[in-house]
């Protein structure tokens, strides 16, 4: 919905956003792996589709992101564009396809852009090497989102799943991270996993716009993985996270009543069964 309550119109742009949190108008984003979802993300007036290695975990039933390869994102990713032509669609570059060198970053991202149709990148972390890529795609023509805090692709190196920037020296790291990032030219920045007043802080502090996960409530939008959004991923309940359906219970009764009319023999019915021979 746009600040009068509208849905929006037409694809929002690189500007757009940027005018979003001038305006202060927050960003809504979402991931989405698949067309039928997609449809529906777009449907919603969502203002950015993430397709994100989440991927690897919510849709393909691996333990982490780092299995994920380039060619499953832009399978998936290609299906998102199907299904949303007029929303911002942004593919999550999987582990070791950014990491080795900017060239090959950009060889990479370049086959997101060419392959997908999608139309940014993002890609984790905010060390020197990374900026150096960011500004490689940047000046290729390739709009690229970071991603800080917590950055599921090194969940070995940080310990697991944790919140991010609670020691002063983290905190700090963070800020300037989010900063050398927006000075490299990303268009955005998920904040994922951070204490609120830090990502209130780092969001304040730039002038793009910050997108949280589990971030609170001052960046400047939100994103969450559709699967857990809508109530899909059993037993996942992190604090951050608010389940806005119940589509598990609505698919298991769906299944379960499927397989009790086929066991009763009474599906399929005369109405759903053709006669013949044509007339
Ligand atoms: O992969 C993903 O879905 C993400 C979001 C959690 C931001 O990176």
């Amino acid at each position: 919905m746009a600040a009068d309550g509208s849905k929006r119109k037409g694809r929002p742009s690189l500007r757009h956003f940027l005018e979003m949190k001038r305006d202060g108008r927050p960003i809504v984003a979402m991931t989405a792996y698949d067309v039928q979802f997609a449809r529906l993300v777009e449907e919603a007036g969502v203002d950015l589709i993430l397709v994100g290695d989440s991927l690897g975990q919510v849709v393909l039933g691996y333990d982490s992101t780092i299995p994920v390869t380039l060619d499953e994102m832009i399978h998936h990713a290609r299906a998102v564009r199907r299904g949303a032509p007029d929303t911002f669609v942004v593919l999550d570059m999987p582990f070791l396809t950014y990491q080795v060198s900017p060239e090959e970053a950009l060889r990479n991202a370049g086959r997101a852009l060419k392959e997908a149709g999608v139309h940014a990148v993002k890609i984790e972390g905010g060390g020197e090497r990374m900026c150096e890529v960011v500004s490689r795609l940047v000046t290729a023509g390739i709009p690229v989102m970071g991603h800080v805090g917590l950055t599921p692709q090194s969940v070995h190196a940080l310990g697991g799943y944790r919140v991010q920037g609670r020691t002063d020296e983290g905190a700090k790291r963070l800020m300037v991270e989010a900063r050398a990032l927006e000075e490299a030219g990303v268009f955005g920045i998920v904040l994922e996993l951070l204490p609120a007043e830090l990502a209130r802080s780092i969001s304040e502090s730039l002038t793009v716009p910050t997108v949280g996960i589990g971030a609170g409530p001052g960046c400047d939008g939100q994103v969450l993985v559709i699967y857990d959004a809508l109530g899909l991923n059993k037993g996942f309940s992190p604090k951050f996270l608010k389940c806005f359906a119940d589509l598990r219970t609505a698919a298991l009764d769906g299944l379960e009543a499927y397989a009790e009319e086929v066991r009763a023999g009474s599906y399929p019915a005369s109405e759903h069964s053709f006669s013949g021979p044509e007339a």
